[in-house]
């Protein structure tokens, strides 16, 4: 069941999009459901200062209390002993200790010792979810003003939950079939040629390539819908040239817009009065990539489809993917921020006192204020008519860019699906587009923190989404990208990105290029099987990625699980996620089938008895588990999904059968399976049964 409350004015998000479930219910009802689930809210005055109170829910947890969800927020999958703060933020320290990343997803599941029940917040400013972190035992949700909307959602089990409260948020982004190849991506490729001799050497190398990412200097001068024709001459016929070798380009769209004369997007946005503005009306600048920009007011609709079909820049080329970035929005200072610093140094420099460390340090803050979330209150949008602090919305505007692309994608491309993804995001945007967790590093510790967000994500209905592969920031050594390859052939979003003057990290510049060709080759292989359970996932509101816990309710030991997860119907991964190891210990909650890759056509397997087992896994082989009464097809290794028109074709037609697979089965059991597959998209299914 699902319960709504709704408190003061909420600001409408549109993340709950089916109403027709819910039962609005007034406050004392409301309050009366949560204490008999053990939750209490509270109106509190408090240091706001404000008329109105702060609202906070409280909720005592016991010792086996486990709290799952918040999307791509730091920490475990279950979220338990730390406070994460909901307020969009570009920070690529992703460090233990850090509350907030790019997105904000407020939705907990609290598995309790009575019942379990999820709670959505649905609340597009600043909140905080301190989840025992001062005090181990409670749960503390707080938020300064009590305009906001709550959904309690209580059912049979913990999956039951999370599959109501996907219900009543819509339909999750469907990506096109290409978009789960092999992405290469870095912030370095200055020009075609950049671009072509990736292609070339993943080529001859043998690894498989779908997809070469094209990060801001594809633009002239980081502006939006431009291409720099110096760097990038011909580039209709570069498009064509890439796509006739199986590749799809993949542009970013940033959302600063540079300010400058007799620039169109600038002229345009700036006299329809499409970009955000000033507490005096005047137009907000502030510095990105190109310098001093101004934001597009992406809650204004006729901005939204403005911008929208501006894609066609891109598009008119035959480009059919973009990924959305900088949209939190990211700023790097604004005017006064600058003239601040300024004049300290040259307050500094005119003195005739020697300047001292702690003048030097004065600098240093100084810079470092650049990046205040205090800027978020300075600007403004058109919301109705009516004047909105950036503030009070701020979580939504990534989700309002990336619904204006979608929307302007659908109209351009109407017979195709496309590829979409943003770094920014808020629950809702999960209808429009995928998501990347953002700028993480090389470290051991990140991925794992990539396993880990991957269930949360599912929950809030992002299920095309992944990690930077090998880690954005800092020098990834092979054995680190191996492994995290070896994680990443499962995610849908499966991109290997990096910073530039970091150490070039595509998989064949590392000694061992064989292992990273067997290894993504194996993701080709699996593709039939993983794209049909995506399908699956965003049509019945499934989770492509879940915790241990959620099919195998009964079991202590699977509820604390941090290190693999289930995948669709009948898998479970177990990457391995520790430097030097030859192996990794796993817990089968069943009997399962340990299938061992060693390459992506050589393959060990064996049924393991429920219960803790140490498997080993040198650095080229792949962990996967099957679990009973489930088959895996494995299709054939193709270099590009362009070469895979044979599943899509057949599987159009509903005619994918047994012997367009190579099947693995547990001994002895013959179970059939239901594979979906998209014929320009409509959904076919087509059974696939084991003699
Ligand atoms: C941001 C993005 C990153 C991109 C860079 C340059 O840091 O998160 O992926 O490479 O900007 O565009």
């Amino acid at each position: 069941m699902i319960y709504s409350l709704k408190l003061g004015n909420p600001f409408e998000t549109e993340a709950v999009t089916d109403h027709s479930e819910i039962n609005s219910c007034e406050m004392s009802e409301f309050i009366e459901r949560l204490g008999s689930l053990g939750g209490e809210l509270i109106m509190a005055h408090t240091s706001t200062g404000d008329e109105r109170p702060d609202i906070m829910f409280r909720y005592r947890m016991n010792n086996d209390t486990v709290v799952f969800g918040l999307g791509e927020a730091l920490h475990g999958i279950n979220k338990r002993g730390f406070k994460y703060i909901s307020y969009n933020v570009d920070d690529m320290h992703h460090d233990e200790e850090k509350n907030s990343l790019y997105g904000s997803h407020n939705f907990i599941l609290i598995k309790g010792t009575e019942d379990d029940f999820g709670l959505f917040f649905d609340y597009p400013s600043r909140m905080e979810f301190d989840i025992g972190f001062e005090n181990r035992s409670l749960i503390k949700v707080t938020a300064p003003t009590m305009d906001m909307c709550i959904y309690l959602i209580t059912g049979a089990n913990l999956y039951n939950i999370v599959k109501q409260f996907r219900g009543i948020i819509g339909k999750s982004y469907t990506a096109p079939f290409w978009a789960f190849g092999f992405g290469q991506s870095r912030w370095g490729y200055k020009n075609a040629s950049d671009v072509s001799e990736v292609v070339n050497s993943y080529r001859s190398a043998g690894i498989p390539l779908d997809m070469v990412y094209m990060d801001i200097d594809y633009m002239d001068d980081y502006k939006d819908f431009t291409i720099s024709y110096e760097r990038f001459p011909k580039f209709g016929r570069f498009v064509l040239d890439m796509e006739e070798q199986g590749i799809h380009l993949v542009p970013i769209i940033d959302a600063g817009i540079k300010i400058e004369n007799d620039y169109e997007i600038y002229e345009e946005g700036k006299s329809n009065g499409y970009f955000c503005t000033n507490d005096d009306a005047s137009l907000f600048s502030a510095a990105v990539w190109p310098g001093m920009t101004h934001f597009v007011d992406f809650f204004k609709p006729e901005a939204r489809e403005w911008f929208g079909k501006k894609y066609s820049a891109l598009t008119d080329y035959g480009i059919e993917g973009f990924w959305n970035d900088m949209n939190e929005p990211s700023i790097f200072y604004t005017q006064q921020d600058l003239e601040n610093t300024c004049e300290l140094i040259s307050d500094l420099s005119l003195s005739d006192k020697e300047i001292s460390a702690k003048d030097c340090l004065e600098i240093r803050d100084s810079v470092d204020a650049w990046r205040s979330p205090e800027v978020y209150k300075q600007f403004y949008h058109n919301i109705n008519g009516k004047r909105v602090s950036h503030d009070k919305v701020h979580n939504l505007y990534g989700y309002y860019m990336t619904k204006a692309a979608y929307e302007g994608l659908s109209e351009l491309i109407p017979d195709k699906r496309f590829l979409l993804f943003a770094r920014s995001s808020y629950i809702g945007m999960h209808r429009y587009g995928g998501l990347w967790t953002g700028d993480n590093k090389s470290r051991w510790s990140h991925l794992k923190l990539n396993l880990s967000q991957l269930p949360g994500l599912n929950m809030c209905g992002f299920i095309y989404s992944g990690a930077d592969i090998g880690g954005f920031g800092a020098d990834v050594s092979e054995e680190l990208l191996l492994r995290w390859t070896a994680l990443g052939i499962f995610t849908p979003l499966f991109r290997n990105h990096s910073v530039k003057d970091s150490r070039n990290q595509e998989c064949y510049r590392f000694e061992n290029t064989e292992a990273f060709r067997d290894i993504i080759s194996l993701r080709y292989r699996l593709l039939p099987y993983l794209y049909s359970e995506f399908l699956k996932a965003v049509n019945s509101d499934l989770m492509y990625f879940r915790p241990l816990c959620f099919d195998y309710e009964d079991d202590n030991d699977a509820l604390y699980v941090e290190d693999q997860l289930l995948l669709g119907e009948g898998l479970m991964i177990a990457p391995v996620i520790e430097e030097n190891a030859n192996g990794r210990y796993v817990y089968l909650p069943e009997d399962m089938l340990f299938i061992k890759f060693k390459t992506d056509t050589e393959f060990t397997t064996e049924l393991m008895p429920k219960g803790h087992h140490y498997i080993h896994v040198a650095i080229d082989q792949v962990p996967l588990f099957l679990r009973r009464g489930n088959m895996l097809p494995l299709g054939g290794s193709h270099v590009c999904t362009a070469d895979m028109s044979m599943y899509l074709e057949l599987g159009g037609k509903g005619e994918l059968q047994a012997k367009d697979f190579e099947i693995i089965t547990l001994p002895s059991e013959k179970p059939s399976y239901e594979m979906l597959c998209e014929s320009e998209k409509t959904l076919v299914s087509n059974k696939i049964f084991v003699e």
